[in-house]
C-alpha cells in the first residue's frame, strides 16, 4: 500500500469517515507517520503502534493526570521527535466524552504545533456532548491558533457531535452505506458549504473499495465555472 501524502496537517481540520475495514485506522496510522509531532488517542489499540512511545490513561481521568500526560509529551517527547498514542482502551461509557473534554483543554493549553489524532471520535465527542463537554470542540476550531490541527475517525457520523464534523476543513470519506449515515454526510457536507448531489454522493461512497477514499477540501479555491450568459 502507498501511503496518501496530506502535507502538513498541524492547521487542518480533517474527518475520515467510512464504515468498518474501509481502512480508516490504516489510513490515520499512515498519516501520524508523515507528520513530525503527533498525538493519537486510540480506544482500541490498533493505532498506537504507529506511536514510539504509548502511554495509559487510567480509568476516571481527571484533569491533573491529563494535563500532565500533555506536558510531558509537550516538554519531553515532541522535542525528542517521539510520536505519542494515548492508550484510552480502560475509558469506557461517560468517561470518553470526559476524556475528550479533558484533552481538547489540556491540548490548547500545553501543546504547540502538531496534530491530535483521533479514532473512533464518537465515544469521544458523542451527540450531545458539546453542551456539557465543549475541550474537544475547542481544539477542534480554536487549534490552528496554535498550531494544532485534528484529525478525527469515525464509522458512526451519525452519532458524533455534529459540531465536531461541521467545524472540519478537510473531509476524506471512505465506503459508506448506512442510509442514516449517508444522509448524515451529505447534510454536513452541505452545512459545510460543500455542494453536494445526495444521490450521486451515495452512489459513489458506496460502491468505494478498500482503501478508496474521496475527499473534499475546503481550502482549495476551485475556479468557479464561468456562468451561463443571461
Ligand atoms: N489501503 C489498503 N490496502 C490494503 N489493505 C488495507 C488498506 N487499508 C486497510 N487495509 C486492511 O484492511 C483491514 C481493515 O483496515 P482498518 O484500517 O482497520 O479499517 P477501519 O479502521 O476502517 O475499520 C486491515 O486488515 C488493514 O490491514
Ligand atoms: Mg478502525
Amino acid at each position: 500500500m502507498k501511503a496518501a501524502d496530506f502535507g502538513d496537517l498541524s492547521r487542518r481540520k480533517t474527518a475520515v469517515i467510512g464504515r468498518p475495514g474501509t481502512g480508516k485506522t490504516t489510513l490515520l496510522g499512515n498519516i501520524a507517520r508523515s507528520q513530525p509531532k503527533v498525538l493519537i488517542v486510540d480506544p482500541v489499540g490498533p493505532l498506537a503502534r504507529f506511536a514510539d512511545l504509548r502511554i495509559p490513561i487510567r480509568a476516571a481521568p481527571t484533569p491533573d493526570a491529563i494535563a500532565g500526560a500533555l506536558r510531558r509529551i509537550a516538554s519531553e517527547c515532541w522535542p525528542a521527535g517521539q510520536r505519542v498514542a494515548l492508550d484510552a482502551s480502560a475509558i469506557f461509557g461517560d468517561e470518553r466524552a470526559q476524556l475528550g473534554d479533558l484533552l481538547g483543554r489540556a491540548a490548547i493549553q500545553h501543546l504547540r504545533g502538531g496534530v491530535v489524532i483521533i479514532d473512533e471520535a464518537h465515544w469521544f465527542m458523542p451527540q450531545g456532548s458539546f453542551s456539557t463537554h465543549k475541550g474537544l470542540f475547542e481544539l477542534i476550531g480554536k487549534g490552528r491558533n496554535y498550531g494544532l490541527g485534528t484529525v478525527v475517525s469515525t464509522h458512526r457520523p451519525a452519532m458524533v457531535e455534529k459540531n465536531a464534523l461541521e467545524l472540519s476543513d478537510l473531509w476524506i470519506i471512505m465506503g459508506l452505506t448506512g442510509t442514516n449515515d449517508l444522509k448524515a454526510v451529505a447534510r454536513l457536507l452541505e452545512n459545510s458549504g460543500i455542494a453536494c448531489d445526495s444521490p450521486r454522493l451515495r452512489q459513489t461512497v458506496a460502491a468505494l473499495g478498500l482503501g478508496d477514499f474521496v475527499l473534499w477540501d475546503a481550502n482549495l479555491n476551485l475556479p468557479r465555472p464561468p456562468s451561463a450568459p443571461s
